[in-house]
């Protein structure tokens, strides 16, 4: 070790460590009492270690159960916690609307910067956290969204459940017991493959992940939550450091195949366009997405990279999400033999009165099983796709919130796996799955304490597609095949990296 010398002093290395160490606890100390007596946020309650630094939120993310955790959280000290210096959990239901609702002027926070591409001339829907580009971009394709426009998509849904009853067939003369989520999400992400890549990803033709994109979405999802939760000083240094790992770089890797699959569907379109203005019939998202480009491109500023934005938007928010609703939904379906039972009792009267068609029941048709509907809205309560508290930022001039004033700049997020349970909304058997309670006369009252596709001007832009998917799957499943959960008494069990992802949940399936 050597010696410095300043003015007359002689210092070792040693000296300086213990000074640098003595620095640091006394910048601590401060910060310390500054975050648990003088912050805005120091009257909340809330674990010691979260009102001091973010490594609590990120621990607890990187454990994989926030859900659980932040349950707990609000169970011990009420609607209000603080889960981070400068960030407070919300489970009060009545806050959804003064934090989510339209024109509530909170805006999202840099938290979902983590989830952004790089290199795009405008931020995707979901991570756009400037409330004035979002809605003028968000304008520009909303019409394609809508359920009369997705509804023109039928046929290509249709084209999938056809596979997938195929292989089920297959799967249940071979005796052979499958998961659930993972022939869910195969099915998802085909459907998605077939909206916005112009065909399937073929996953259930393949009977597994043979392109590496679900394993893709496994390694790079949490690794963004992780990095959305921490200080964003940290996030570059963090995603650097995960490249280093060969999980990482394959992850990556497939997503460039995937640009290659979105850079083909585009360009067969751009081919189509010049050469036959009448070529493009097909109606899924992305031909109605480029003939914006195609027709109004220059007006809207909508660039052919844009029409690929679109692609990757719809393939990140809407493969799992849509998976999750369906294989949960399923799984308590399948978990309660009364509610199985009734399910089952309505598709046969419904088909019985002709109101069901073959080979394919229309979304129409679907749509008026009163109990179907129960059962798709109460797997969304119980279960819902996102884990994680979806963080905005206070209005400058602070709001009031479950009756305490939050100042202006502080994050403030509501978890729909805390709120989605709240007994004073949905009984005392919240914790329980039960579609009954979707058919009290007053259940449409329970509506708008539901946060599964969002809230406001941020609602979920493809919650249309995943209707369609689950109202017309569920019932032809059911009509085709007897579902049997392989150990009915096991309980489900969860992680949430952002996507609250079920475990393994193995079915046996028999022809009807
Ligand atoms: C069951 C399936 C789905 C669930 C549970 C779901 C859930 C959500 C939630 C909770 C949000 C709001 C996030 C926030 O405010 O932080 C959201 C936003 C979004 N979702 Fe979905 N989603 C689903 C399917 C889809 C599909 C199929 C697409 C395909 C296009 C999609 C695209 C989007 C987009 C683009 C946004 C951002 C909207 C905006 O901020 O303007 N989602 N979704």
């Amino acid at each position: 070790m050597g010696n410095f010398k300043i003015f007359d002093w002689k210092l070792t290395s040693y000296d300086l460590l213990h000074g640098l160490g003595l620095l640091l606890a006394i910048y601590w100390t401060g910060w310390i009492v500054y975050t648990r007596v003088f912050h805005p946020l120091a009257r909340f309650p809330g674990p010691f270690w979260a009102s001091v630094s973010r490594a609590w939120i990120v621990r607890s993310v990187i454990r994989g159960n926030p859900h659980e955790t932040q349950r707990l959280l609000h169970a011990r000290y009420g609607h209000v916690v603080r889960i981070a210096p400068n960030e407070l959990s919300i489970s009060d239901p009545e806050a959804i609307k003064i934090i989510y609702g339209v024109n509530s002027g909170f805006i999202k926070s840099d938290f979902y910067l983590a989830f952004r591409a790089p290199y795009t001339r405008y931020p995707d829907h979901f991570t756009s956290t400037d409330e004035k580009v979002h809605a003028q971009r968000r304008r520009i394709v909303s019409g394609v969204y809508t359920m009369q426009s997705i509804l023109q998509s039928e046929p290509y849904v249709n084209k999938c459940t056809e596979v997938l009853l195929q292989q089920l067939k297959d799967i249940a003369d071979a005796k052979a017991s499958i998961d659930l989520l993972e022939w869910t999400r195969m099915y998802a992400y085909d459907v998605i493959g077939e909206l916005y890549f112009s065909k399937m990803f073929g996953l259930m033709k393949a009977r597994g992940d043979h392109l590496g994109i679900m394993k893709s979405t496994d390694t790079l999802i949490p690794a963004m939550a992780i990095s959305a939760v921490m200080p964003s000083y940290l996030r570059s240094f963090f995603m650097l450091v995960g490249v280093l790992f060969a999980e990482t770089r394959k992850a990556l890797s497939a997503l460039n195949d995937l640009a290659t699959a979105a850079d083909s569907a585009v360009q067969s379109h751009v081919q189509a366009s010049s050469s036959d203005d009448s070529v493009i019939r097909r109606t899924d998202i992305i031909s109605k997405v480029f003939n914006i480009h195609r027709d109004q491109g220059e007006k809207l500023d909508f660039q052919i990279d844009d029409v690929k934005l679109e692609a990757f938007g719809g393939y990140f928010a809407g493969s799992d999400t849509t998976a999750i609703h369906l294989s949960t939904t399923l799984y308590y379906i399948l978990k309660n033999p009364g509610v199985y039972a009734a399910l089952n009792n309505e598709i046969v009267q419904a088909t019985q009165r002709g109101e069901l068609s073959f080979p394919h029941i229309s979304y129409h048709e679907a749509s008026k099983l009163r109990y179907l509907s129960a059962c798709v809205k109460e797997g969304a309560r119980l279960h819902p796709s996102v884990a994680l508290t979806m963080p905005r930022e206070v209005p400058s001039n602070g709001r009031s919130i479950s009756g305490q004033w939050i100042p202006g700049g502080v994050c403030v997020g509501i978890n729909p796996t805390v709120v989605h349970l709240d007994k004073t909304v949905f009984g005392d058997d919240a914790e329980e799955y039960n579609p009954d309670r979707w058919l009290n006369p007053d259940a449409d009252k329970m509506n708008k304490y539901i946060l599964q596709f969002g809230a406001g001007s941020r609602m979920c832009m493809g919650k249309n597609i995943s209707l369609c998917e689950l109202y017309k799957v569920i019932p032809e499943l059911l009509r085709s095949y007897r579902l049997e959960l392989s150990s009915p008494q096991k309980d489900l069990e969860t992680s949430g990296f952002w996507f609250y992802k079920p475990a393994p949940m193995n079915i046996r399936v028999y022809r009807k």
